[in-house]
């Protein structure tokens, strides 16, 4: 019988060894995710046993979770004092492309990722109104777009995504959207995507425990873990500003 098995658990593939995650709601309290400061404490020490070295923490801000940041820079003061262990925390925001986007954008009240790289989503459905004029804006403001899982888009097509793509948006790869847990159609555009190297970051979008147990614990092919290893390759050129290599 053939020794080898071609599927593998994400846990054992070392993906996560060394990884920024740059997508996380582990702010205890201060969106939909994780609940509690000892949740939160849990899934640190989860994610540092499996190797991950930096965690960003975006908590949402929308209309419907206006979180301004002032309190959000206040929550992660306290997460920070609790935490002891060895993963790099720091804060910024998933921003939601809505009319509170807007204000935040005008009064340069913003929460970037490092090099003022901004993480932003859209509804799931619906496009948000003139979004590719958004994503100018956010560029002539000195920001870079960076999408949060544009796999998760039902309304975009492929061609959608490459334009974004030219138009100088960064793609946010969510590692659940390989191993399946928003259901089979997400799987597979995330792994076109991958296929394609179109995404420039990796993040868990981690909103639970259950949430993480379902990614570390979920079997998915050799195949896409080496996309996923060149992907983390890839996102170290993009943390660092280097160049990359024009034939990875
Ligand atoms: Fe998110």
């Amino acid at each position: 019988m053939w020794p080898f098995s071609k599927r593998s658990l994400l846990a054992d593939s070392h993906i996560l060894y060394g990884l920024t995650d740059y997508h996380a709601h582990l702010l205890p309290g201060v969106d939909d995710g994780i609940s509690s400061m000892g949740e939160a404490l849990e899934a640190l020490s989860g994610l540092e046993r499996h190797g991950v070295k930096r965690v960003w923490l975006t908590p949402h801000i929308m209309e419907d979770m206006p979180n301004t940041t002032l309190y959000l820079q206040a929550r992660f003061r306290e997460l920070k004092a609790a935490y002891r262990g060895a993963i790099e925390l720091h804060l910024a925001a998933e921003y939601m492309l809505d009319n509170l986007f807007w204000e935040r954008l005008a009064g340069n009240d913003l929460l970037p990722l490092e090099g003022n790289l901004l993480l932003v989503e859209t509804s799931c459905f619906n496009p948000p109104i003139d979004m590719e004029g958004v994503f100018e804006s956010i560029l002539s403001c000195g920001y870079f777009p960076v999408l949060a899982h544009p796999e998760r888009y039902s309304y975009m097509t492929m061609d959608d995504l490459y334009r974004l793509k030219t138009a100088g948006v960064q793609f946010q790869l969510n590692l659940p959207s390989i191993t399946g847990l928003y259901g089979k159609t997400i799987r597979i555009t995330a792994g076109k995507l991958l296929q394609k190297n179109l995404y420039d970051f990796i993040g868990t979008d981690m909103h639970s425990l259950s949430h993480f147990r379902h990614v570390k614990n979920t079997k998915i092919s050799i195949k896409r873990i080496q996309r996923l290893r060149v992907l983390a390759v890839l996102q170290q050129y993009n943390q660092f500003g280097i160049q990359r290599p024009a034939d990875i």
